[in-house]
């Protein structure tokens, strides 16, 4: 009778910390803080990525979030490849042309944040399919 309660005392105890263990995994992100200063954002980060707008992860990231994902959405950014000037021409069309409202200081991160992660050759879509392996439809 004894031995019963010590075995399901020691059970107990085993499973609490177990789920201790877990709360400790959801809570770690991994060892990168990709250069990311706030916590929220650093959460949604999965392999690299910002999970909800599936942008890079990376210096930068948390300004783009707070000035370009309102009026439209990241994947205009995400399929979009430039240099720093053909970044910086495409935020200073939407200045002159779409009201984006001027960003001060952030221009400059931004405008990094983008030409180190999309710039130009690097692929912005999905590969065409080759070896396609084509079949006839009866009639
Ligand atoms: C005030 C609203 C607004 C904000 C904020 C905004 N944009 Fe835009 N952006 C637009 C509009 C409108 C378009 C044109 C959309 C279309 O053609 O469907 C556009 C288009 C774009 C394009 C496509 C340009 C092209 O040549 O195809 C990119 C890239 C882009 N925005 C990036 C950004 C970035 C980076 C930021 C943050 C600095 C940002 N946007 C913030 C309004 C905005």
């Amino acid at each position: 009778m004894r031995d019963k309660r010590r075995i399901i005392s020691a059970l107990i105890i085993i499973v609490y910390i177990l789920a201790g263990c877990q709360e400790e995994s959801h809570t770690t992100i991994g060892k990168e803080d990709y250069g990311i200063k706030n916590q929220q954002v650093l959460s949604k980060v999965v392999d690299g990525l910002h999970e909800p707008t599936g942008l890079k992860a990376g210096i930068g990231l948390t300004e783009v979030l707070r000035h370009c994902v309102s009026c439209h959405s990241a994947k205009l950014i995400t399929q979009n490849r430039a240099t720093k000037e053909g970044w910086k021409t495409m935020i200073h069309w939407m200045y002159e042309t779409q009201n984006l409202p001027k960003l001060g200081e952030s221009e400059q991160i931004i405008i990094a944040y983008l030409a180190e992660h999309y710039p130009p050759g690097s692929s912005g879509r999905r590969k065409g399919l080759t070896e396609i392996d084509w079949y006839d439809l009866p009639e």
